[in-house]
């Protein structure tokens, strides 16, 4: 990949800088704004150089939200922001022909395009036609094949960002880790996890499965499982990898009858039990005590911690597995490298960001990447920027 540092000209040169900002927004106000900050390297970079800074991204998946909340989120942390209605056509050239040399211009969310996921060629044309280079600075998306992705840099002169400089390094390191090395993999849906499994089986010298991946495990080593998420999949496929010992599942969950779930005292009905005493009509929503005990002694032995996914159903409160596994990582002293949404948030929420090694802002692609050692964003500017 060529390095924005190798841009030959900057000054008064619009620059189309595909970024990360699909952040969390409700009632029109951002969330959580980590991801901005991160962004801030590559744009300042260029701005101080004199570069029309014109960012693109996308936000949310129903391809109606607008990023207007977000360009005011960020004209907060940086100045010179402004906010365009439109992401292509004479709206968007328009504002850009009225940039001046440091400005940044944020476009609307590329997905309100139907171009952008079919990479349909005549929309990565028209991103093109904004600017005379294109960096690509969204890690969190080279996973995806969609327009502004691998589509641009067909049409543009390409260079990696900053940020994604600063990734691919990062988990190119956690690919091969010092031992003894920890991973941890939450969340759900086996079908998306499967393949870092087997990767960081392979390369790891222990995996610790929680969140309701879990579940899937605990299930096909015919343990009761109640009314929990689970996924439709083929046990073999799972039974294979839990045959691996360096394969570790929850002792302990926590556990609430089905029924009680949207209750307001749901959380009162909570009980702790042993993996083996789940009752048929309950669900599992975290792992317990036990588990967390075993997991942080675990880690107080690494020299390697790597982590992506929510170890219970953190979007609904149940966070207490989760938190103290970022707890249990800080204190370890390991080198430690983490990701995902709910993730990062909870080892903000608890003030302990500073104390880990590396932080992705990726969920999705840091675990393709693991899996696969590259992602199709990546190729893309591989490819077209060796020509
Ligand atoms: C993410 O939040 O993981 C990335 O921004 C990708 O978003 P997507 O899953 O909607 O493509």
């Amino acid at each position: 990949m060529r390095s924005v540092r190798s841009i030959p000209v900057f000054e008064n040169i619009p620059i189309l800088v595909r970024a990360a900002l699909n952040v969390p927004v409700e009632n029109d106000h951002v969330m959580n704004d980590y991801r901005l900050r991160r962004a801030l390297s590559t744009i300042r970079f260029l701005t101080e150089r004199g570069a029309k800074v014109i960012l693109i991204s996308h936000i949310g998946n129903k391809g109606t939200e607008t990023l207007a909340p977000v360009a005011r989120a960020l004209g907060t942390l940086i100045r010179g922001v402004s906010f365009c209605p439109e992401t292509i056509g004479a709206g968007a050239r328009e504002a850009i022909r009225a940039m001046a040399p440091g400005d940044i211009l944020v476009l609307e969310n590329l997905r309100r395009n139907a171009g952008e996921q079919a990479n349909d060629p005549a929309f990565s044309r028209e991103l093109a036609a904004l600017a005379d280079v294109f960096v690509e600075d969204s890690f969190d998306t080279c996973h995806r094949a969609h327009a502004s992705i691998i589509g641009v840099p067909k049409f543009l002169p390409a260079y990696a960002g900053l940020l994604l400089e600063e990734e691919t390094a990062a988990l190119r390191g956690a690919l091969h880790p010092a031992h003894p090395a920890l991973a941890v993999i939450g969340g759900a849906k086996f079908k998306t996890k499967e393949a870092v499994l087997t990767a960081l089986l392979a390369s790891y010298d222990h995996v610790f499965v929680g969140g309701a991946l879990a579940n899937d495990f605990l299930k096909a080593a015919g343990k009761e499982v109640g009314k929990s998420l689970v996924s439709d999949i083929d046990p073999a496929r799972v039974k294979e990898l839990l045959a691996n010992p360096k394969l570790i599942v929850p002792v302990d969950s926590l556990v609430i009858r089905a029924e009680a779930f949207d209750t307001l005292n749901a959380r009162a009905e909570a009980r702790i039990v042993p993996v083996e005493h789940v009752a048929r009509d309950e669900i599992i929503l975290d792992h317990g005590p036990a588990t967390s005990a075993l997991v942080a002694a675990l880690a107080r032995k690494m020299k390697n911690i790597l982590w992506n996914g929510p170890l219970g159903n953190y979007e609904n409160g149940f966070i207490d597995a989760t938190d103290a596994l970022a707890r249990a990582i800080a204190a370890s002293g390991a080198h430690s490298v983490v990701g995902g949404g709910d993730t990062v948030a909870s080892i903000e929420n608890l003030g302990l960001l500073p104390q880990f090694s590396f932080v992705s802002t990726g969920g999705g692609a840091m675990l393709d990447f693991l899996a696969k050692g590259t992602l199709v964003g990546i190729e893309a500017l591989e490819l077209y920027t060796s020509a």
